[in-house]
């Protein structure tokens, strides 16, 4: 990859809960070429959203780097540092109705990204004329308020947004999870519309693999605050080789034989409650892993290189690829 339009590296964010720290975000390494739209999944409570709002500033990191567009971010960003930065990188939330102002029209916060900018007046209002066209809204949609649109008018609005003001990456967390199935692929091609249209970079974190996969070129697995599996995202589905990785492709696919195997491992989300925190030591999937060893809880597994051009934080990783396959070696368990 030539030089990465976001790099973050060893990102953390350790929250207070009870008497423990929970790891969010613990040791990220991540980049994100220009133009380039990378998947990030994983279960719920992984640390994706937490990862995205680190990135655009909205939550402060515990440690590490995020460097854009070649600077040094602070840990906190100033009013004016968020700004600048806004210009840049912007968000689109699962949420529309929360990211929009209840008290504003839809022409006036289509414009407010604008105004933040100093673009104001005739400039501005052309803009978010533009924008109503291109989102695919009629223009009498302006005058109204969020409330008076439907979930995925509403998500057209904060997409419209978030591209408003030409931003070099957005990061989507869950974009169409809230919305009708049937408007689901409407909002998906647009933003894969807008996103070649414009050659923005795209941080896409979603539950919906199928979604991952059709849209992002290279995708990346969290666990528990970790990148466990990361590389082009043919790879990641065809040839997954972290354990976590097979599991979770598992629990969302089903049909052909291949597929059938995965099923029957245990059921992911049965056994997410056991999650270990920040301060256990050795690999955090072990307990819900049928490979670990008991070298696999002496020190934490660090990404290396698959023979498929992949990334796989995993101890096993030289026996996993002497197999023919990952799902072979764990059909054999079964
Ligand atoms: N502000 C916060 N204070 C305390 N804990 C938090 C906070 N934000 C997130 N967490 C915790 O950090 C962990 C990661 O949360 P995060 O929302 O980043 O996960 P996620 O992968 O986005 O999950 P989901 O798929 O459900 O959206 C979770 O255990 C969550 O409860
Ligand atoms: S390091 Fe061990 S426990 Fe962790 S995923 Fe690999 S085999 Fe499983
Ligand atoms: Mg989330």
């Amino acid at each position: 990859m030539t030089s990465p339009f976001i790099e973050v590296s060893q990102l953390r964010c350790h929250f207070k809960s009870g008497e423990n720290y929970l790891a969010a975000v613990d040791g990220v390494n991540l980049q994100i070429g220009a133009g380039e739209v990378l998947g990030l999944v994983g279960e719920s409570g992984s640390g994706k959203s937490t990862l995205g709002r680190i990135i655009v500033g909205l939550q402060a990191r515990s440690a590490g780097t995020v460097c854009i567009d070649g600077k040094d971010m602070p840990q906190h960003y100033s009013r004016r540092q968020f700004r600048e930065m806004s210009t840049k990188v912007q968000m689109v939330f699962q949420d529309s109705y929360a990211s929009l102002n209840p008290r504003m029209t839809i022409l006036a916060s289509l414009q407010e990204p604008l105004w933040s900018l100093g673009v104001r007046g005739k400039a501005a209002l052309d803009k978010a004329m533009y924008w109503l066209d291109r989102v695919g809204l009629p223009r009498s949609a302006g005058e109204r308020y969020p409330h008076e649109l439907s979930g995925g008018q509403r998500q057209r609005i904060g997409i419209a947004r978030a591209f408003i003001a030409e931003p070099q990456l957005v990061i989507c967390d869950e974009p169409v999870s809230a919305l009708d199935v049937s408007v689901q692929a409407q909002i998906i091609n647009l933003l894969q519309e807008l996103q070649r249209e414009h050659n923005t970079a795209m941080l896409f974190i979603a539950h919906d693999l199928a979604v991952v996969r059709f849209l992002a070129s290279r995708t990346a697995v969290m666990y528990l605050g970790e990148i466990v599996e990361i590389g082009p995202t043919a790879a990641v589905f065809e040839s997954p080789r972290h354990p976590y990785t097979v599991k979770l492709l598992a629990a969302h696919l089903d049909g052909n034989p291949r597929e059938r195997v995965l099923g029957s491992l245990a059921d992911v989300k049965a056994v997410a409650n056991k999650a270990p925190l920040a301060s256990d030591s050795g690999c955090r999937f072990a307990p819900r892993c049928q490979l670990a060893i008991a070298a696999c809880c002496e020190g934490p597994p660090r990404l290396l290189p698959s023979l498929v051009d992949t990334e796989v934080a995993c101890h096993r990783l030289a026996l996993i690829e002497e197999g023919s396959s990952q799902i072979e070696l764990l059909s054999e368990k079964e």
